[in-house]
């Protein structure tokens, strides 16, 4: 698996991912996402084996983090074909030592996950996210845990 930023040769393949079902009440379509938050977020692809199987952004110097002085997670999706693989989960033990290369002085990362997307709260929580306990309420489908892991005491 490999995390790399996004560029624009990538975006065919990007808005064509599929989500279905609930899904689509946590996460905007790409090309939405990509027209409405490129300028203050970077954006980063997740690669397999060559084919592009998944997208996320990092929120490094808006100064509105859920958390403060911590980089934000926003808009992980793995495209619905390739879910439930175990992807996601190795995306996860991917990024935080990419995290820690790519912003070295950044004191964590934190998240915002709504509370009725179970399957996505215990993969963070089973990849080493923290459950602050707090709730953030003006999600786009209702409240939000927000969730942190600290980078500075990785190995
Ligand atoms: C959340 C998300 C990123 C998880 O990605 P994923 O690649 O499906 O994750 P994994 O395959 O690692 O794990 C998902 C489930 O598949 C199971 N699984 C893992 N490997 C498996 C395998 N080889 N065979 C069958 N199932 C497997 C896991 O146990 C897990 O089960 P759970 O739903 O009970 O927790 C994905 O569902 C997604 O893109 N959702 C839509 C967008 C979204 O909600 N993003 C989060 C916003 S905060």
């Amino acid at each position: 698996m490999l995390l790399r930023s996004y560029n624009e040769s990538d975006r065919k393949a990007v808005i064509a991912f599929v989500v279905t079902g609930k899904q689509t009440n946590y996460v905007d379509p790409l090309a939405e996402t990509l027209s409405t938050t490129g300028l203050y977020r970077e954006n980063y692809v997740i690669e397999v084996n060559g084919l592009i199987i998944g997208f996320f952004q990092i929120d490094s110097k808006t100064n509105n983090q859920c958390i403060p002085d911590h980089l934000e997670l926003h808009e992980v999706i793995i495209d619905s074909k390739h879910q439930n693989q175990g992807y996601g989960k190795e995306f996860l033990k991917e990024l935080f030592p990419f995290l820690k290369e790519q912003y070295s002085e950044a004191a964590g990362v934190c998240l915002t996950v709504n509370c009725k997307n179970h399957s996505a709260i215990n993969l963070y929580l089973r990849s080493g996210f923290a459950d602050t306990g707090m709730i953030k309420a003006e999600g786009r489908s209702g409240p939000q845990h927000v969730m942190k892991k600290d980078l500075a005491r990785l190995d």
